[in-house]
């Protein structure tokens, strides 16, 4: 029971065991005492935040479509400006107290354009998906045509008739798909696009190993008079460090993308676009606020800010090792004897990896990610060419970018695949690896490509 207290005085009780601390205020209007039920509730999601923490610190975290942050924006996410509240664009607001915010966003709309080489950047969106659902928005409207990857072939839910597709309500058509690239049959994908004749060609998947080959088909869809969309989420990271492929040079009007992948920055998105055009560009704007947002976040658009300068200081160099580790991982998985998808193309040009661990459909993937996971390696299952079911998959798809982003090194990731050999192939108990994962990541807590001058981990204490 929480201790009372004398009018007048406060005092604070400590769980042993996590650390929560409950204030007992009688004396002040709002003054509370709070009963250990409720206090229970406030234990344990403070446990078992502290032991996520504890999973990835002392884990590998492999989830393509995840990354750690920098202490700095680890500082700004956990701000004042968490509770504030922006709506419009800096200098065109609706509140009062947005003056430290606008020279925030200002200065983060300049560094996006440049970082992205976009005549146009929107850093408002609090997701991927949101950035996506503005930019159907602007673009379409309900009953347009759309043509865009097919979720069975990699493409994302939003790019889908179950998800903002459908909620725009657009006729959704899926470009014929080459396999054994994973990537749009060219010159059929640009037969769809003519005969569709869609108001939006969006491009862009989810399992995403090969930069899309744009120009022509982007050309297609313009000759007959759509606006080309590529949604970067998982690789815009790569783009900006120039190492992946360049949409909005290769036919882009607009690009999307989630800003926490293999762009390093706190979870929420990006719209930008090529165009110089400013009735578009405000088209563009105004889907977002008040289109799909009202307030926005304020603290992760600091954060994302915050990633943008360091990402301009050390974006090249983090993007150029990520393709390199996902490569040399590709290749040691292979080497120890997974089937890992692509070999014909050098396995990967970006972060993800896929390896197969069963026949289609056999929930082999979620087997070989349960199993992992006792290793204290973090995956997720995923459909490969040919799955139909996504709770039973045959694949995984990995990811190395925040593997990376702590130091691991291309002979690091050689070490990585014989852990997974050791759990998938060779049956050793997943338990035994985990605590060799764990004397590995003890060494490599420290993030980099950020401004980091006192080597602060990038993992909770
Ligand atoms: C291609 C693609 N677009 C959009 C998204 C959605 O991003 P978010 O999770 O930031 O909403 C994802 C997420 O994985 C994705 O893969």
């Amino acid at each position: 029971m929480p201790r009372t207290v004398k009018e007048g005085s406060y005092g604070f009780k400590k769980f042993k065991d996590c650390g929560v601390q409950s204030w007992y205020m009688t004396s002040q209007q709002g003054a509370w005492k709070a009963s250990e039920a409720n206090l229970n509730y406030a234990k344990t999601v403070i446990s078992s935040v502290k032991s996520s923490g504890r999973l990835y610190k002392n884990g590998l975290g492999m989830i393509a479509s995840e990354n750690i942050v920098s202490p700095m924006v680890q500082d700004i996410v956990a701000s004042d400006l968490h509770g504030r509240y922006a709506e419009g664009l800096p200098g065109k607001r609706y509140y009062q107290g947005c003056d430290d915010f606008d020279t925030i966003e200002s200065l983060g709309i300049d560094l996006a354009k440049e970082v992205f080489q976009a005549p146009f950047a929107n850093i408002q969106s609090t997701s991927g998906t949101v950035s996506n659902i503005g930019a159907l928005k602007a673009l379409a409207k309900p009953g347009d045509d759309i043509t865009a990857v097919s979720t069975a072939d990699g493409g994302h839910i939003s790019h889908a008739r179950m998800g903002a597709v459908g909620l725009r309500d657009l006729n959704l058509t899926t470009y014929p798909w080459n396999e054994e690239r994973m990537e749009p049959d060219v010159d059929a994908a640009c037969e769809t696009i003519r005969a569709t004749k869609p108001k939006i060609a969006l491009f862009g998947q989810s399992v995403f190993l090969f930069p899309t080959p744009l120009k022509e088909m982007a050309e297609a869809a313009k000759e007959v008079g759509a606006t080309v969309m590529y949604d970067g989420a998982h690789v815009l990271g790569l783009i900006a460090g120039g190492q992946f492929q360049d949409p909005l040079r290769e036919g882009a009007d607009v690009m999307t993308g989630s800003s926490h992948k293999t762009f390093p920055g706190p979870q929420g998105g990006f719209l930008l676009s090529s165009s110089e055009d400013e009735a578009f560009q405000r088209r563009l704007n105004n889907a977002m606020f008040p289109g799909v947002c009202s307030s926005y976040h304020l603290h992760h658009v600091a954060g994302k800010v915050m990633a943008l300068a360091e990402f301009k200081e050390y974006g090249e160099a983090y993007a150029k090792d990520t393709v390199v580790n996902a490569q040399a991982f590709a290749s040691a998985l292979a080497s120890e004897g997974f089937d890992v998808l692509a070999e014909a193309r050098g396995y990967t040009a970006s972060h993800q990896v896929l390896t197969r661990h069963g026949e289609l459909d056999s929930g082999a993937g979620a087997k070989a990610a349960a199993r992992l996971e006792r290793a204290g390696i973090i995956t997720n299952m995923n459909m490969l060419p040919g799955d139909t079911k996504a709770m039973t998959p045959s694949g995984l798809r990995l990811g190395v970018q925040e593997l990376t982003r702590v130091g691991f090194t291309s002979s690091d990731m050689e070490e990585v695949a014989r852990f997974y050999a050791r759990v998938l192939l060779h049956d050793e108990a997943p338990e035994a690896v985990k605590r060799d994962v764990a004397e590995m990541k003890a060494e490599r807590q420290v993030i980099r490509y950020c401004f980091n001058d006192e080597g602060r981990s990038g993992y909770p204490e």
